[in-house]
């Protein structure tokens, strides 16, 4: 079977499966988004993978950041995460940007810096909070409800789609 440009492992768990499903789909949606660029796929599609990275991003940063506040996470942490986040979601929606408005192409070069961002980010930064929230003990069970419930209101705003996320 041939490679993908971008593999999820094990190692990446955060042990939150919500969280860890979250970040399969932001690795499926920048492996859509690499073999639409590998295979020149129209601007229609690529526009489209585009914008479902910058809202999916979005609703994932958005949730995460709900667990951390809701598990009471220590502020300077949840600071430099948040910000963390910020520049991501500026580095893609610029790209989206450039591609929509200016017509620049969409470069390997970026797609392995959003691969390598968002490796990084889950290795260290998610992992960080990961390892506090199970040190003291915090259940994640009523923010697993909450996420559950906003992604359903997110797919009921997409009838269209089988999965709001995904892209064929
Ligand atoms: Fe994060």
């Amino acid at each position: 079977m041939e490679k993908k440009f971008f593999e999820w492992s094990d190692t990446m768990s955060v042990g939150i499966p919500e969280i860890d499903e979250q970040h399969k789909t932001l690795v499926d949606i920048l492996n859509r988004l690499f073999v639409a660029v590998a295979q020149r796929e129209s601007n229609e599609i690529t526009i489209e993978i585009l914008d479902t990275l910058v809202d999916y991003t979005k609703t994932h940063f958005g949730l995460e950041e709900k667990l951390l506040q809701d598990a009471g996470y220590n502020p300077a942490e949840f600071a430099a995460h948040q910000s963390e986040h910020r520049a991501f979601v500026e580095k893609i929606s610029t790209t989206a940007n450039k591609y929509l408005i200016e017509g620049k192409s969409v470069s390997f070069e970026i797609i392995n810096f959003l691969k390598h961002w968002l490796q990084e980010h889950i290795l260290v930064t998610d992992k960080k909070y990961a390892t506090a929230l199970q040190a003291s003990g915090y259940s994640t069970k009523n923010w697993t409800d909450f996420a559950s419930s906003a992604m359903a209101t997110k797919q009921a705003e997409t009838p269209k789609r089988k999965q709001w996320w995904k892209v064929w």
